[in-house]
């Protein structure tokens, strides 16, 4: 029950703002389309969670098929999905401190779960916890493939750790991960794709070496929406982590990718102080601009130009006399992951009619 219930099938400028939209066939079309790309190739999807926080768009990514389960960054994440419904997670990151280790010992006795290392000690706190509480968990050794964030150095490091792990009780070593995050981003397109093929193959040559050993490695997982289609061919890559594709923003677009836009915020004209300005009641609290400010969508020259806490300053190239207080506009979101997380839910349209309310299930779930 999400408490809206009474709100379903109204319109979409009925929708008390700010309020954060999502296009469904626009959501329905990404999903499909990333699900397609996979069908013929022998990696799978394993979509990340850290985009939209939902068990239910979870659900409709595992549906589309062609996936493998859902990647999450946080254990707090990794809870809600798993009492969502979700049986198979990893948690691309090092899950550290007692109280957390014994949280992911208790989820891997309800789910399969995987996690992040890059730390022998921690590997064996993981380890120890398992063993207490009666559960296995599986254990991915992570690879710095030049991000320069968390993980060993792959060859010899890489191996090193997943000895270890392999000989601990309690752990399970199924693999690699490695995320090539410092690559998704870039503007041109060749040299992402040169740079992502290189990036990738470290982390595949140490999955031989690995295996040269005698270790089986059965996952290498990483990959992300702008290098999907490179990092996600590479002979040896067996899942890729895309999340932002699901509803798109305008950073990856201005770096060529071309999933739809799927996700708005829908905010009211509150103030029209000047002719050529529009203050809207949609500010930083609501849109998130590390990324660059919002796009509006669908009125020509109009500028979203500033957010303060709780207002947005649009800015009209000449004279606008249409746009009345009280008007609804949109605003094209530059990163989806982070405006997200400042939601309570989701409201989803189709042809102009709110069809669903969908709580941001782990909003907010950081630990
Ligand atoms: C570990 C990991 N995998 C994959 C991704 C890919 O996400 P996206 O598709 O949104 O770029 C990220 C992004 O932060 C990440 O941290």
């Amino acid at each position: 029950m999400s408490g809206y219930e009474w709100a379903i099938g109204c319109a979409q400028e009925d929708i008390e703002t700010p309020a954060l939209l999502i296009d469904l066939p626009a959501m329905e079309r990404n999903i499909a389309r990333m699900a397609a790309f996979f069908a013929d190739k022998p990696a799978k999807l394993r979509p990340h969670a850290k985009t939209h926080k939902s068990p239910v768009i979870a659900q409709k990514q595992l549906a589309a098929g062609n996936a493998v389960g859902i990647t999450c960054a946080k254990l707090g994440e990794a809870e809600v999905m798993v009492e969502g419904g979700i049986h198979n997670v990893l948690i691309a990151n090092q899950i550290v401190g007692r109280q957390k280790i014994a949280r992911l010992a208790a989820l891997a006795r309800q789910a399969e779960i995987m996690v992040a290392v890059d730390d022998a000690a921690n590997v064996a706190d993981l380890a120890a916890a398992a063993r207490a509480a009666g559960s296995s968990i599986g254990v991915l050794v992570e690879v710095n493939i030049g991000m320069n964030r968390c993980g060993v150095e792959p060859g010899d490091p890489a191996l090193a750790l997943a000895r270890v792990v392999a000989e601990s009780k309690g752990l399970r070593f199924l693999g690699l991960q490695g995320y090539e995050g410092h690559l998704v981003m870039l503007p041109n397109p060749e040299e992402r794709r040169q740079k992502a093929l290189a990036a990738m193959q470290t982390m595949v040559d140490s999955r031989r070496l690995i295996e040269s050993s005698g270790l089986e490695v059965k996952i290498v997982s990483g990959v992300g929406t702008g290098t999907y289609d490179v990092s996600g061919t590479v002979p040896g890559v067996d899942e890729v982590q895309a999340g932002s594709y699901v509803f798109m923003d305008t950073k990856y677009r201005s770096v060529g990718i071309d999933f739809e836009y799927a996700l708005t915020v829908l905010a009211t004209v509150i103030s029209r102080p000047r002719p050529d300005v529009a203050i809207t009641d949609a500010g930083a609290k609501v849109l998130s601009y590390e990324f660059g400010l919002p796009q509006v969508k669908d009125l020509p020259g109009a500028t979203l130009k500033k957010l303060s806490e709780e207002h947005g300053t649009i800015v009209f190239d000449s004279p606008n006399r249409e746009l009345k207080v009280g008007d609804k506009v949109e605003l094209i979101v530059s990163h989806g992951c982070t405006t997200i997380n400042l939601h309570d839910r989701y409201f989803a349209l189709r042809d102009g009619r709110l069809e669903a309310v969908w709580p941001v299930a782990a909003r907010g779930k950081s630990q």
